[in-house]
C-alpha cells in the first residue's frame, strides 16, 4: 500500500464521519431532548373573574383576555353577574382561544341597599353621589369555587393555583410567574389601591410581619384581591371556604384567607414584596350623549346594531 493510497483512505473516512455528524446534528429529535421547557412542570393557574354588563365591559375584557393569551397553562373561569350568559362574553371567549369555563349567577342584592344591611354595605360618596355600596363578585366567585371543587375532585392532576382577578385591573405577565411558586398562600404588592401608590405586605427576615395599608388597616388581612393566590388543592381540603355576604367590601379578602393561612405563614413573593406586578386600575365610567335628548338638527346615525 503506497503512502498516497493511505492518505485517500483517511480522507474518505474523515468525510464519512463529517457527513454522519452533520446529519445527526440537524435531526430535530436531538434538539428537542435539551428543551428545558419540556421537563419543567407548570402548575395550572385558575383565574376567577366576575364580570357584569356595562359600556366598557368589552374593552376591559378584551384587554384582559389578550394579556391572558400570553400566559401558559392558564384556565379562565369567568362568571357573568346576569340571569343569562351573554353573546358578547360567549363570543369573546370563543375567539380568544383561551382555555375557559363560562358561568353565570345574578347578584340578588340591590346595590342600593336598605338600612337592614348596615353592617354589610357602606354608605359611600363617589363624585358627589352618595349611595349604599355592597361588595361585588361574592356570588360569582363562590359559583366559580363550586365549579373548581367539582372539577378538581375528578381531575387527575389536582395541583394548581387560584387567583381572583377583577376584570378591570392591569396584570403584568410577571405576576403569573410569581404565583406558580405558591405552596399554600403567596402574597405581593398591589399598585394604586386603597389611597396609596402601593399597598403591600411588610417583610422582615423573609417573613410577612405586617402590612403597609392605609384603607381600613384594622382588616385581618389588609390586602386587595389582586395581591394573593391560593394553592388550588387546598379548596378540596376546605370545602367550607367561601366568600360571604355577611361581610362588607374590603373584608372579602380576609374572609377567604382566614380558612387557609395566618399572617406569619404567608409566602412573600415578587422579590420579597418589593416589586409591583399588578395594579388596581379602574375604568372610568364613560359619559355618552343621548341623541334623543339632544334634539339635534342632524342626529347621528343609530348604532344600536353595533356591538361595542
Ligand atoms: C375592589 C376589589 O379589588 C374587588 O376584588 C372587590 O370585589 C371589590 O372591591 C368589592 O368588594 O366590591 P373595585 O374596583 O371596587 O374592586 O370593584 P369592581 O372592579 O367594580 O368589581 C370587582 C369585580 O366584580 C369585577 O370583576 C367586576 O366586573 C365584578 N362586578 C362588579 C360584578 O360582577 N357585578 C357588579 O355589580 C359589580
Ligand atoms: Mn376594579
Amino acid at each position: 500500500m503506497s503512502f498516497v493510497n493511505i492518505k485517500k483512505q483517511y480522507l474518505a473516512i474523515g468525510m464519512l464521519v463529517f457527513v454522519i455528524l452533520f446529519l445527526f446534528n440537524t435531526r430535530p429529535v436531538f434538539q428537542c431532548q435539551f428543551n428545558p421547557e419540556q421537563s419543567s412542570y407548570l402548575p395550572t393557574i385558575y383565574g376567577i373573574t366576575p364580570t357584569y354588563l356595562r359600556l366598557a365591559q368589552k374593552a376591559d375584557l378584551t384587554r384582559l383576555s389578550q394579556t391572558l393569551m400570553l400566559v401558559k397553562n392558564f384556565h379562565w373561569i369567568i362568571i357573568e353577574d346576569s340571569e343569562e350568559k351573554t353573546k358578547l362574553v360567549a363570543n369573546l371567549l370563543k375567539e380568544s382561544n383561551l382555555k375557559y369555563t363560562h358561568l353565570n349567577v345574578k347578584t340578588q342584592k340591590s346595590k342600593h341597599s336598605t338600612l337592614l344591611d348596615i353592617n354589610v354595605c357602606v354608605f359611600q360618596t363617589v363624585k358627589f353621589n352618595t349611595s349604599w355600596y355592597c361588595a361585588s363578585g361574592v356570588e360569582q366567585r363562590n359559583t366559580a369555587l363550586d365549579w373548581l371543587r367539582t372539577h378538581l375532585a375528578t381531575a387527575e392532576d389536582k395541583r394548581g393555583v387560584v387567583y381572583f382577578m377583577d376584570d378591570d385591573n392591569t396584570y403584568s405577565l410577571k405576576v403569573f410567574e410569581e404565583m406558580r411558586k405558591v405552596k399554600k398562600v403567596g402574597v405581593w404588592p398591589v399598585g394604586i389601591v386603597g389611597g396609596m401608590r402601593v399597598e403591600m405586605p411588610v417583610v422582615t427576615d423573609g417573613k410577612v410581619s405586617g402590612f403597609n395599608a392605609w384603607w381600613k388597616p384594622f382588616r385581618p388581612f389588609p390586602i386587595d384581591m389582586a395581591g394573593f393566590a391560593i394553592n388550588a388543592t387546598m379548596f378540596l381540603d376546605h370545602p367550607e371556604a367561601k366568600f360571604s355576604r355577611k361581610v362588607q367590601s374590603g373584608f372579602q379578602e380576609s374572609e377567604i384567607l382566614k380558612y387557609f393561612t395566618t399572617t406569619d405563614e404567608l409566602e412573600p413573593l415578587a422579590d420579597n414584596c418589593t416589586k409591583v406586578y399588578v395594579w388596581h386600575t379602574r375604568t372610568q365610567k364613560p359619559s355618552i350623549l343621548n341623541p334623543k335628548k339632544l334634539k339635534l338638527k342632524h342626529p347621528p346615525i343609530p348604532d344600536d346594531h353595533i356591538e361595542v
